[in-house]
């Protein structure tokens, strides 16, 4: 099965369950970390891609009972940027090179259909050689319509869990897993770049959601996978739980780029909160994007999606400067390219 998958890159969800069980065999990790690390080669050299991270919003309606920023969270400061503060993120962000910018929040209100239009606009029209990813939650089809008519590039929306009853388990009643794939294929639509995935060791979850999953990604086809461990944060429910398995994060790492030799890839935060070096492991697996934290320093501790959250203290440059030097370490370059999907 394991030939079988690395001939045909692809398998069903019987046989993705059985290929999930050897993620702690170390000879299959290594096969197909291998196989992984090629094929990233093959497409993209030693490039990896930067995306300048803009967390502009920590409120959300949503009360999803993982997240650190949920609505029902009261302790929680929250705070919004102002169009010229995202400006001023961007123009420090270009200085520094980068040529994509995301801008990410909880689901706020406040940034309406009509103000998130004039944002998309100001950010296109003063940084055109740029790419602009939204990073903004479960929106109508015509809201999206309307970003990506105003400019917007790419969207990231991770399903989070392709199971239903698992998903039901992770979020209130009033979101549906039904819904968020629907935006998934709206943005897809649309002609954006899409990004889905999910978190690894989410509460409840088994190699069988997992192996789900995959057969979700195989269905949609995103340009990007964000895939990351789950942190457990003092404020949930899940306070107590334990945090997803950076092992079983890098495995799968492998086994989607396998899946997807061209897909664009990050070496998550969470990665390089659960391990001093996840970062760079998440590279040495298959993965060819890093998302350095753009947002003004005085906010970045309160977007606080879980605990012990890194990067938290840098200024701008610091953590490119900080990036770039662990991209190295790992063998690999941190270019200024937008970084778009190849098709
Ligand atoms: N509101 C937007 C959305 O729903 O897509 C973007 C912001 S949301 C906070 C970004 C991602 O953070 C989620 O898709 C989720 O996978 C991740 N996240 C939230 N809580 C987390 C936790 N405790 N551990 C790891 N990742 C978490
Ligand atoms: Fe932000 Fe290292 S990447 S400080």
């Amino acid at each position: 099965m394991i030939d079988k998958f690395l001939e045909l890159h692809t398998l069903s969800k019987s046989e993705y369950l059985e290929l999930l069980q050897y993620w702690e065999n170390e000879e299959v990790v290594k096969r197909l970390r291998t196989e992984a690390v090629s094929l990233r080669k093959q497409y993209y050299g030693d490039k990896v891609f930067t995306r300048g991270l803009i967390e502009f919003t920590n409120y959300c309606k949503n009360n999803c009972y993982y997240c650190g920023i949920r609505n029902g969270n009261r302790h929680v400061d929250r705070y919004r940027l102002t169009e010229d503060e995202i400006l001023e993120c961007c123009q420090t962000g270009y200085e520094l090179g980068y040529h994509t910018f995301v801008l990410q929040g909880g689901e706020d209100p406040y940034y309406h259909d009509e103000r998130m239009e004039h944002i998309i606009r100001a950010v296109k029209n003063q940084f055109p050689d740029c790419a602009l990813t939204l990073s903004l939650g479960e929106k109508s089809y015509e809201s999206y319509r309307r970003f990506r008519e105003a400019g917007a590039d790419r969207y990231l929306l991770r399903h989070e869990t392709a199971d239903e009853t698992l998903y039901r388990s992770l979020h209130p009643s009033s979101m549906s897993l039904k819904a968020r794939k629907q935006c998934l294929f709206d943005l897809k639509e649309l002609g954006y770049q899409v990004g889905a995935g999910f978190m690894v060791g989410a509460p409840g979850q088994t190699l069988e959601h997992l192996a789900e999953d995959l057969v979700f990604l195989q269905e949609l086809q995103p340009q990007m996978i964000g895939i990351g461990p789950f942190v457990p944060h003092h404020d949930t429910i899940y306070a107590e739980e334990k945090a997803g398995s950076v092992e079983l994060t890098l495995f799968l790492l492998s086994v989607i780029r396998i899946m997807f030799p061209k897909v664009l890839l990050p070496a998550t935060t969470a990665l390089g909160t659960m391990d001093p070096r996840g970062r760079e492991k998440g590279l040495a697996a298959g993965a060819n994007v890093v998302m350095p934290n753009l947002s003004p320093v005085k906010n970045r501790k309160l977007y606080e999606l879980y605990d012990n959250k890194i990067c938290t203290g840098e200024e701008a440059a610091e953590c490119r400067g900080c990036l770039g030097r662990r991209v190295a370490s790992a063998g690999y370059r941190l270019v200024e390219d937008r970084g778009d999907a190849l098709v």
